[in-house]
């Protein structure tokens, strides 16, 4: 993953990422052997650092992987902060739990196992900062919920928006990457823009991030 920044620039950034720590280095380790999409560091500083500017108390992720982001996201949060993560895997769900209680967030970080579509109905929000690395095509089903769930200047951010550069027609000579999610991320990308409620910024960084702050 990561074909947008050029290598050395991203070994440049990762040599100036100081917010990561040996657990999380053993859970990207983890994530590679076990063929388990994760962001990367600088996606989770980036995450760490947007939680940690509005003070967010109150989580929401789709797509818990093993944890990984959702252990950045939970650094930036104080005691009795809460983080649900929603993950369809159960195997999965278990491992990141295991890695939440390593990680010293077990207080504050909870899995939730089922399909995301469902489980949006079950909680309740207002989040302060939602995280979504779901499956990129319930994106479009998902979103009218996502943003009631967020409270006013909360922020929705979308992982895997530029998808190795697929989402730009004809920029990746041979695409790699499953042709229903590209198609699936172009249109969300195309519907976060035009959303009147919301105000969204798509950062480079990685796959690409989408930022979206709600308006009041
Ligand atoms: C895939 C999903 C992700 O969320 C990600 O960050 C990378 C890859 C995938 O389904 O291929
Ligand atoms: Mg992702």
């Amino acid at each position: 993953m990561g074909a947008i920044i050029p290598p050395p620039i991203e070994q440049y950034l990762a040599s100036l990422n100081r917010l990561g720590d040996d657990v999380l280095a053993d859970m990207a380790r983890q994530g590679r052997e076990q063929g388990v999409p994760c962001i990367d560091a600088e996606v989770g500083a980036l995450l760490r650092v947007l939680a940690a500017a509005i003070g967010a108390r109150r989580v929401l992720e789709i797509g818990v992987g093993i944890g990984y982001s959702a252990v950045w996201l939970a650094r930036a949060m104080p005691p009795g902060g809460l983080l649900v993560s929603f993950e369809i895997d159960p195997a999965r769900a278990r491992a990141a739990s295991a890695n939440f209680k390593r990680a010293g967030v077990g207080d504050r970080a909870n899995v939730m196992v089922g399909d995301a579509q469902r489980l949006v109905s079950k909680v309740s929000g207002p989040f302060d900062l939602i995280f979504n690395d779901g499956d990129k095509r319930q994106h479009d089903a998902l979103h009218d919920r996502l943003v009631a769930l967020l409270r006013p200047r909360g922020l929705l951010i979308t992982d895997n928006a530029l998808w190795d550069g697929e989402v730009v027609p004809g920029y990746v000579a041979a695409p790699a990457r499953g042709a229903e999610e590209t198609r699936a991320i172009a249109a969300y990308n195309e519907r976060l823009s035009r959303d009147p409620r919301l105000q969204t910024t798509i950062v480079p960084l990685r796959d690409g991030v989408a930022i979206s702050v709600k308006n009041d």
